[in-house]
């Protein structure tokens, strides 16, 4: 070799191959100059981090992915909350009782929603129970159909259990709570499965008249 090879020192003609002074293992390594075209996208990265830092962080002129969800996720809650507002206008015990109840289409959307989301708790006969062979076992909700409303017996009050969930003082029913069903239903489709229960239960909200 007519040239001791140094560190940082690169190979400048094409094809001369320069290692660096250390060894480990019979393995060497290269000290070669990178490709420009290489180098050309590496510093471009680094020049377009900061652009784009300094556009999306401390301008204001970009949002960034999170303050776009952020900003979904608050106008479905003002949707929601517009459409809760306009459904509780018309809503009270006596319109549950004597409009919503007493149409077959809207009972028949109302068991649609029961049987999907929650008959796995309070069961198809809103008993709570299962029959699994010669035992009935407790399913994890309260029986609808007897007579007791832990919280609150007038439509209203159960529109507004099924929407808010179990209260937050609430202990639950041997530990479990009941979630928000407003998360995840419409306020027209926890209105529905109310009139449901009002239909399948009539003695419960006889008392109820209308407006
Ligand atoms: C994962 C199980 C589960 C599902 C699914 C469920 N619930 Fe419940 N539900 C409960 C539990 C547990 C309670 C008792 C809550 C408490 O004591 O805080 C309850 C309580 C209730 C009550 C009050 C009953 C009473 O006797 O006072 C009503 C009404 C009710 N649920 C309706 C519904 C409706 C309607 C749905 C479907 C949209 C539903 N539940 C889905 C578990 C469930």
């Amino acid at each position: 070799m007519s040239q001791e090879p140094k560190r940082g020192h690169f190979a400048k003609e094409k094809g001369e191959i320069i290692l660096r002074e250390h060894e480990y293992d019979g393995i060497q390594e290269y000290d070669q100059k990178l490709p420009n075209w290489w180098l050309f996208t590496f510093y471009g990265a680094i020049v377009w981090f900061v652009v784009y830092w300094v556009l999306y962080y401390h301008t204001g002129m970009f949002k960034t992915d999170h303050q776009l969800v952020k900003d979904e996720i608050i106008a479905v809650h003002a949707l929601k909350a517009a459409e809760l507002e306009k459904t509780l206008a018309t809503l009270n015990d006596s319109t549950l009782v004597h409009e919503w109840a007493t149409k077959p289409e809207v009972v028949a959307a109302g068991e649609a929603t029961y049987l999907a989301n929650c008959s796995a708790c309070h069961a198809a006969d809103l008993s709570a129970t299962m029959v699994a062979g010669t035992v009935t076992v407790p399913l994890p909700g309260l029986a609808l159909n007897d007579k007791v409303w832990k919280f609150g017996g007038k439509p209203m009050d159960i529109f507004k259990l099924i929407n808010d969930g179990s209260p937050p003082e609430s202990t639950g029913h041997n530990g479990a709570k009941m979630q928000a069903w407003g998360q995840t239903l419409s306020p027209k489709q926890i209105a529905e499965v109310t009139a449901y229960l009002i239909a399948k239960l009539p003695e419960d909200f006889k008392d109820i008249a209308p407006n």
